[in-house]
């Protein structure tokens, strides 16, 4: 039988990860946050690369330790190709290059939004993985997707944002609320205390399985300056309420466009990934729709779920067995599509 170790590198925008996977289980799942973009209430290209240069060589040799290999052990190296910064994926790309040269051994290109997807293949005990086929809303800081998958490189994006991601929906609200970033937790953890209801936004009116988040951060930017205007101490003396209301509002966004995928499609497996598929009112609102729709819902373990090299290496390692290998002058592509 086969005794497959591939080495996960992923720098698509401010996570410097390494991960070793021994055939579909993880080894280690080793990451750097950024914290100095925090300072600046959202990533700066050109400090994320700066920071990877600095990462990438410690996190890849943590990585290797953890998993208890040498890098002389590796079958492949798998890196992320793209979407995301140029700057931050130069680096990854570059230093995945060298070590499969220098070891010779295969290199393996990666998108990383079929990352997200597939880190629902990873081995780990207590999670069903999908059946095909089936539905995979990806939702973070950086993407808003809906994509159909057919079969591990069978998928197509039927939904996706036109402008902001819903994470951002989440941080740029939280800022305008005074909240550090990114707000997502805070906003999720306030919500809990709060009504959802005693403010009302407007949801976008965008056809299909598309999603509109920039006019919902006008509403909500507008709504506050109003209401301040009458009452300064607006904001800190209904915090909780406002967070609750504009969660609310984010998850039936996000709910609605699902019913609309499910209907559309026929497919009632639903597959979510990226760091908002963190908000506990998500994951219930997912929950309730089992009931009330007849989904099945697959949530991954949750570090696989934000940023990660581990759902790097699981497509290295498809991709290996399949024989699918990059040249070494394969190049990173900031707008690389599934
Ligand atoms: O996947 P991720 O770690 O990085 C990328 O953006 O690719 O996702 C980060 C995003 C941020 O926008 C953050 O605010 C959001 O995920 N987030 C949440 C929660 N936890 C993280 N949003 C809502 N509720 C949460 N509990
Ligand atoms: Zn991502």
């Amino acid at each position: 039988s086969q005794n497959i170790y591939i080495l996960g590198i992923e720098s698509s925008c401010d996570d410097t990860a390494a991960s070793v996977m021994h055939n579909g289980r993880i080894l280690s799942n080793v990451v750097a946050n950024q914290k100095i973009h925090e300072e600046y209430g959202g990533v700066v290209p050109e400090l994320a690369s700066r920071a990877h240069q600095q990462n990438i060589v410690p996190v890849v040799a943590q990585a290797l330790k953890k998993a208890n290999i040498t890098k002389d052990q590796l079958h492949a190296i798998a890196f992320t190709r793209g979407p995301g910064l140029m700057g931050s994926l130069l680096v990854g790309t570059s230093f995945a290059k060298s070590l499969a040269y220098g070891l010779h051994i295969p290199l393996i290109d990666v998108n990383h939004m079929q990352g997200h997807i597939l880190a629902h293949f990873i081995d780990e005990e207590g999670f069903n993985k999908p059946p095909f086929p089936f539905l995979a809303m990806t939702i973070s800081g950086g993407h808003t997707q809906i994509v159909r998958v057919d079969n591990y490189f069978d998928m197509t994006v039927i939904g996706e944002t036109i402008d902001d991601a819903v994470g951002e929906a989440f941080d740029k609200s939280g800022k305008i609320l005074g909240l550090g970033y990114p707000a997502g937790p805070e906003i999720d953890k306030r919500a809990k205390l709060g009504n959802p209801k005693a403010f009302k936004f407007t949801k976008p009116r965008v056809d299909g399985l598309n999603f509109s988040f920039s006019g919902l951060k006008t509403a909500i930017l507008y709504f506050i300056q109003n209401e301040t205007k009458a009452n300064p101490n607006f904001i800190e003396e209904n915090l909780n309420d406002i967070c609750a209301s504009i969660q609310y509002t984010i998850i039936g966004i996000l709910i609605d466009k699902l019913k609309l995928a499910v209907k559309q499609t026929g497919i009632k497996h639903i597959a979510i990934g990226g760091g908002v598929s963190a908000n506990s009112g998500i994951r219930q609102a997912l929950k309730d729709g089992e009931q009330k729709f007849g989904w099945t819902t697959y949530v991954p373990k949750f570090e696989f779920t934000t940023d990660n090299a581990a759902m790097i290496a699981i497509v290295g390692y498809l991709k290996y067995l399949e024989g699918d290998f990059a040249e070494q002058n394969v190049a990173a592509s900031a707008r690389l599509k599934i």
